[in-house]
């Protein structure tokens, strides 16, 4: 393996046409990256969200530039996770640029890592990060999944959690991610009656900006039984298969995809 580069297919197979997803935070790592393999699987119309409107133009760009044949199908809306009273007005601002197609996809991907540790977290730290990582999902959840359901929306909710919750849980981004697979499964059990699939993905260390990441890096990740970091194109390759109509019976799964790292067993013997 070189230590720097390996290239991972992207998904080019035209499984979600005639679909349009909402990808928070699409600036950056995983969420960037999905928005791409979307456009690569053929979506109709992708929005991205980020809380600042020189990287959302960034990013937006950066997408034009890799998929000209979509140019006039790729948008991107202000979203602050933490202002969750402005949830309704960022659906809105979505639909408009929708005009009169339907949202069908909706990925809770945003989030932060803080670092903080058992034993000197602050009330400040621990609000925040259950804000920003699990509140907001909630309620960006509730609202589109409302809105899903009074149109009979055959959607799809995917959120991003984290193999971090298989181990026990003891700092607030690990707790987080423990309450967005268990929204996961609850969402999955409320909204399949309806036809709205909401499924999880539960990576591993991912090369990303969140672990201080950048291309030229090593891959190298010691911790992994697999020997190196996730790509955020492995990643987005799934979020593909599970919101396209391949992945309509997973439901109610959070999908570990971490290079062994959270294959749980009882090691009695020699592997
Ligand atoms: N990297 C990993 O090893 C790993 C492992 C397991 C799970 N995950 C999860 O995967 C998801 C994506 O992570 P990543 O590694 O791709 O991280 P990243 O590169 O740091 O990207 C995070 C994205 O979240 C957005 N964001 C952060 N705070 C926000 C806020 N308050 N309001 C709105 N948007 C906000 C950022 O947008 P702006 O800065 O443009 O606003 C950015 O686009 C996260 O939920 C993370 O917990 C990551």
């Amino acid at each position: 393996m070189n230590d720097t580069h390996i290239i991972i297919p992207v998904w080019n197979q035209k499984v979600l046409s005639n679909r349009n997803a909402l990808i928070t935070g699409g600036t950056s790592g995983i969420g960037f990256e999905m928005a791409n393999t979307f456009l690569c699987a053929d979506i109709r119309n992708i929005v991205i969200t980020s809380r600042s409107t020189k990287k959302l133009d960034n990013a937006v760009c950066k997408l034009k530039e890799m998929h000209p044949e979509k140019e006039k199908n790729i948008f991107g809306v202000i979203m602050d996770l933490a202002d969750i009273n402005n949830f309704e007005n960022v659906l809105k601002n979505v639909l408009e640029y929708l005009g009169n197609e339907t949202l069908d996809i909706l990925v809770n991907n945003a989030g932060i890592y803080q670092g903080t540790k058992f034993g000197t977290v602050t009330d400040e730290e621990w609000n925040n990060l259950m804000n920003i990582n699990l509140k907001a999902q909630y309620f960006i959840s509730q609202i589109v999944s409302n809105y899903m359901v009074e149109h009979k929306i055959q959607g799809n909710i995917l959120n991003l959690c984290s193999s971090s919750s298989y181990r026990p849980s003891i700092d607030p981004y690990m707790l987080s991610k423990l309450g967005m697979s268990g929204l996961t499964l609850g969402m999955a059990k409320k909204l399949i009656v309806h036809g709205i699939v909401v499924n999880g993905i539960a990576p591993g260390p991912t090369f990303t900006p969140m672990l201080h990441k950048k291309e030229g890096d090593s891959l190298h990740h010691g911790g992994v039984p697999a020997g190196r970091y996730i790509l955020p194109q492995e990643i987005a390759n799934l979020a593909v298969f599970l919101t396209s109509s391949m992945g309509r019976m997973i439901v109610g799964d959070v999908v570990k995809i971490t290079g062994g790292s959270a294959v749980t067993t009882y090691d009695d013997v020699r592997y």
